[in-house]
Parts: C-alpha cells; sequence; structure tokens
C-alpha cells in the first residue's frame, strides 16, 4: 500500500481510500473466483452405516438386513465391505423405516401434532464471536439430518451461515432476506428468496450486506406515523 503524510495539500485522503479499497476488493473477488466459481455448487460427504443408525435411531444390523434384503436405497459398498450414505439417501431409509417400520409405532420421519406450530429457534447474543453462526449452522444441519424440514434464516448482513452453506454473497446476485422485508414496492414474498443447501431438508433464506440497510430503514419506517411499517408487532410476525 502506497501512504503518503496527511499533511501534504495535494493528498486527496478519501479518494486514495476509496481506490485502495477497491483494488483489494477485486484480488478478494479475484481469488474467490479461483477458488469457488459461481457455478459451484457445495458438496456433502457420505454417512457411515455407523452414523446412519445413530441418526435413524436403529442398529446398525438392522441397516445391514435391510441392505441385504434389498430394502430401502442403495448404498455405496467399498472393497473391505462398508456401506456410506449420502445425506439423500439417509432420509429415503428413513421415509422407508416410518411406512414400513416394525411394529412399535415408532414415527422416523418428525412430525407436528394436529395444531402444533411451526417451532421457532433464535440463536443471539450481543457478543461478538460468541458461537451464533457455529451453532445456528450446526442445529440446523444436525435437526435437518434427523429427519425434520428446517428453514435457517440468515438475519446477520455478515452473512457467514449463507457462506457456510455454499452461497457467496459478494458475488451471487440472488436476492436476500432483505426483498422480504424492505419497506419499499419492491418487496417480494419470502417463498421467493428461499435456497436449498447442500443437505437435503434445509433450505435458507441467504442474507447480504444490503439487511444493513434495513437497520437504518427501519426507524424511518417506524416514525411514519401514518403506516404500520417498522412497528414490530408480536402479532404480526408470528410463524403459522
Ligand atoms: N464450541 C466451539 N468450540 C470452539 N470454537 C468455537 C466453538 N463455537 C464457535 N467456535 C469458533 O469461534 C469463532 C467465532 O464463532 P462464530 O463465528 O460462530 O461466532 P459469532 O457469534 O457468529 O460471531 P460474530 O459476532 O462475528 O457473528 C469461530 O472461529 C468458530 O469456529
Ligand atoms: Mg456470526
Amino acid at each position: 500500500m502506497n501512504m503518503m503524510p496527511y499533511h501534504d495539500a495535494e493528498f486527496d485522503f478519501d479518494a486514495e481510500i476509496l481506490e485502495q479499497g477497491e483494488l483489494i476488493s477485486d484480488k478478494l473477488n479475484m481469488l474467490r473466483l479461483e477458488q469457488y466459481p459461481p457455478n459451484a455448487m457445495k458438496g456433502l460427504r457420505q454417512f457411515s452405516s455407523v452414523e446412519v443408525a445413530d441418526f435413524l435411531g436403529v442398529t446398525q444390523n438392522h441397516i445391514k438386513k435391510l441392505h441385504l434384503e434389498g430394502k430401502g436405497p442403495a448404498p455405496d459398498v467399498s472393497s473391505s465391505g462398508r456401506r456410506s450414505y449420502t445425506a439423500q439417501q439417509m432420509l429415503e431409509l428413513r421415509r422407508y423405516l416410518d411406512k414400513h417400520g416394525r411394529s412399535d409405532f415408532k414415527r422416523y420421519v418428525p412430525h407436528r401434532r394436529a395444531g402444533e406450530d411451526l417451532q421457532v429457534i433464535s440463536v443471539v447474543n450481543f457478543k461478538g464471536g460468541s458461537g451464533k453462526t457455529t451453532t445456528a449452522a450446526h442445529l440446523a444441519q444436525y435437526l435437518a439430518l434427523t429427519g425434520h424440514r428446517v428453514l435457517a434464516i440468515d438475519l446477520d448482513p455478515q452473512a457467514s451461515l449463507s457462506a457456510l452453506h455454499g452461497i457467496q454473497p459478494e458475488l451471487d446476485k440472488n436476492p436476500s432476506l432483505y426483498e422480504a422485508i424492505r419497506y419499499d414496492e419492491h418487496k417480494k414474498p419470502i417463498k421467493e428468496v428461499i435456497r436449498s443447501t447442500n443437505f437435503p431438508g434445509l433450505d435458507i433464506v441467504p442474507a447480504n450486506l444490503e439487511l444493513q440497510e434495513y437497520e437504518y430503514e427501519t426507524p424511518l419506517a417506524a416514525s411514519n406515523k401514518n403506516s404500520t411499517e417498522g412497528a414490530c408487532s408480536s402479532r404480526a410476525f408470528r410463524p403459522r
């Protein structure tokens, strides 16, 4: 970086900062494109039959027996006889067990009871770096791998939760949560913002830097006495 003395009358500090900022941004984008092209899809490793048995709540022998009887999805089998399943196959096996399970009335696919509301779990902490994103990511992934249908909503302009699931907030031109909560006429239904992730059963509403705008726009919208926008009543936001 070229440094110039601040007392130099000819030196335009603002222009220099912008120029240096753009240079850094270009280089970061170049690195990102090299490491992770925009059309790349994030994958997911396979799961051993020990892990599958653990996630499904059955014994490993039960999984083996089903495979030997040709029931459920066919896993990859290594030369040493180790079985491994994709997360999608694990979900198929869960559905198979739910339909054809033993007579213990055990449900392998979690269900909501009649009249039961959607469960909302928020991961919140004022302190920076306290593990919010890590907790949200692992919790969402664990719930998806145990058969729940999960929608992760990334509320953080940093968008680390989105990036963890292969969404590149700076490069992707896809809409973020901001599109669903903005106050102007361009607001979209949240359904249009949902994207699937590399975990079957886990969808995400991604974040990006635009969410920062929302923090400035909200007090303005709330101060508009003729509008209900920004006046967040718990009833209006109660999920069904
Ligand atoms: N249980 C844990 N054990 C060890 N390290 C952890 C654990 N949870 C999170 N970390 C690490 O701590 C760091 C901060 O975690 P994370 O990014 O999840 O925090 P955050 O609260 O989301 O931060 P921010 O306020 O910047 O959004 C990361 O490097 C993460 O890998
Ligand atoms: Mg975070």
